[in-house]
């Protein structure tokens, strides 16, 4: 399995996979939707990695540095094909964002569906703690649970130096 750069020939693979998902279909995605949005991030230099395995995609990763709260790291969409999920890759794809991420931040957020449980079990085994909930926040009916990952596990909310307001 190998990491790298995401490249226009992706998005029609990619855009199959969010809409053959139901997590993505609960969401109205399609997969004319999801190949403009992966066009439009392209064209907008977004940051999405690819996992390939013997030279074909089967996972990715959009993160967002600073793109929560306009100070800490986000996880924007994350996804592995179903028949290579179980593998390590959706760990490899996650690790990958954070050393990008924590270089810049202290911190890395995202939101994960309410019925996502299989996603929440694969965030908390990776160091992710629910901080928040935001209701009807995507679509109506969906609470948005807000996961948060700290680079270090404990940090002083005092700490000299620290910007926080
Ligand atoms: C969530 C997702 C990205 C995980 O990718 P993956 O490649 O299957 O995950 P990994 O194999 O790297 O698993 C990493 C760890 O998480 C755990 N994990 C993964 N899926 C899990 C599940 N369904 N239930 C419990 N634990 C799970 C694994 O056991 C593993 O821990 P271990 O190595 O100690 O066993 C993948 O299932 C997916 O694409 N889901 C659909 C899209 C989605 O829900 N995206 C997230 C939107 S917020």
């Amino acid at each position: 399995m190998n990491i790298r750069a995401f490249l226009p020939a992706d998005i029609p693979v990619l855009a199959r996979l969010m809409a053959g998902d139901p997590l993505w279909q609960r969401y109205g995605i399609t997969e004319a939707s999801a190949a403009r949005r992966l066009a439009a991030g392209l064209a907008a230099g977004a940051t999405i990695a690819v996992a390939e395995v013997e030279g074909a995609p089967v996972g990715f990763i959009w993160y967002v540095a600073r793109g929560a709260f306009a100070r800490s790291g986000y996880i924007m969409l994350i996804g592995v094909a179903p028949t290579h999920r179980g593998g390590g890759i959706g760990r490899a794809l996650l690790a990958h964002a954070e050393a990008a991420l924590f270089a810049q931040a202290d911190d890395v957020f995202l939101l994960v569906s309410d019925f996502n449980i299989a996603a929440q079990a694969f965030y908390r085994r990776l160091g992710y703690q629910q901080v928040g909930a935001l209701s009807d926040y995507v679509v109506e009916g969906v609470t948005e649970l807000v996961f948060r990952k700290r680079r270090h596990d404990v940090r002083s909310p005092a700490e000299p130096g620290s910007d926080a307001a």
